[in-house]
């Protein structure tokens, strides 16, 4: 396993970044906690770059007053391994002092229907938290690559977004979900879910195959797959569905037939764990 570098302060990782002038940079922003999704990332970096780093941070402008920043669940010396023997060079781990020495501001947000679907609808304010750490994160590393997963394919999707519009210098990578051998997509808040939540929860898996078996078979009327999704769904009794949507997957606008590359995305909550998933449907 090679060394990885632990940087905390903004400076000390800008300084040397300075001594790779020339080298290629890719950058993984995590939460941290990491699992083999995440892990799934720094690979595909390294096969693209001279140089990964990986940042870890617990973001706390992406939470909602109500949810788990305070719980969210942090181990960096475990991190720091997983990143070492996924061949990341550097983690770059700051505080919250650190990236937010005063009061955040300034803020980068979108006004689109990409940003005002799904998540966007239940956590208000979440997409403009990611958005400003990962723009902060793009002027701190400079990175020429960035990887994420299209577990959040709604990120992406905004991010790339952000990308275009702003004329950031990095190409975003988007990386396809791991999942667990049952099929339950890998995510650092699966270790809240007591044994009986995790067994339920491959429901969510169990929906995205059935439905697209079914749209194999001809069945493109978006109800009709929902409904399919949702019944599936239904057969755990703790599963609370906060929404289960099929959206043209680029604009994330309403369809009412699949006739084009579209993305059915859900998040459900088994007891107090809100779980996201996501599949596309392509003819
Ligand atoms: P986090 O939830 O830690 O996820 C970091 C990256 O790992 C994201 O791009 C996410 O899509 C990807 N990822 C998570 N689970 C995955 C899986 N099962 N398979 C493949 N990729 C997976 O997403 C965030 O952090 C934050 O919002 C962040 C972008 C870091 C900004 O704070």
């Amino acid at each position: 396993m090679e060394k990885v570098l632990v940087v905390k302060s903004i400076d000390e990782l800008r300084a040397k970044l300075k001594e790779y002038n020339g080298k290629t940079v890719g950058l993984v922003p995590t939460m941290g906690y990491l699992h083999k999704g995440h892990a799934s990332l720094v690979e595909k970096a390294r096969e693209e770059n001279d140089i990964v780093v990986v940042s870890v941070f617990v973001n706390p402008i992406q939470f909602g007053p109500n949810e788990d920043l305070e719980t969210y669940p942090r181990d960096l010396d475990r991190d720091i391994e997983i990143v070492s023997s996924s061949g990341g060079d550097i983690v770059f781990a700051p505080s919250v002092e650190e990236m937010y020495p005063e009061k955040a501001e300034v803020f980068v947000d979108l006004e689109s229907e990409i940003g005002e679907k799904l998540c966007g609808e239940s956590r208000p304010g979440h997409f403009r938290g990611v958005m400003t750490v990962v723009s902060k994160l793009f002027n701190i590393v400079g990175a020429d690559r960035a990887y994420f997963g299209q577990k959040d394919a709604q990120q992406v999707t905004i991010i790339e977004k952000m990308v275009r519009e702003l004329n950031f210098p990095v190409k975003i990578v988007r990386c396809p979900i791991l999942r667990e051998s049952d099929g339950l997509a890998m995510s650092s808040r699966n270790v809240y879910l007591s044994a009986q939540e995790r067994s339920e929860a491959t429901v969510l898996y169990k929906s995205i195959l059935r439905v697209q078996r079914e749209f194999e078979s001809g069945e493109h009327r978006v109800e009709k797959l929902k409904e399919i999704a949702l019944e599936e769904i239904g057969k755990s009794p703790i599963a609370e569905v906060e929404y289960v949507e099929i959206l043209d997957s680029r604009t994330l606008g309403n369809i009412e037939r699949v006739n084009g590359p579209a993305l059915m995305a859900m998040a459900v909550r088994f007891g107090k764990t809100r779980l996201i998933d996501n599949c596309l449907l392509e003819v």
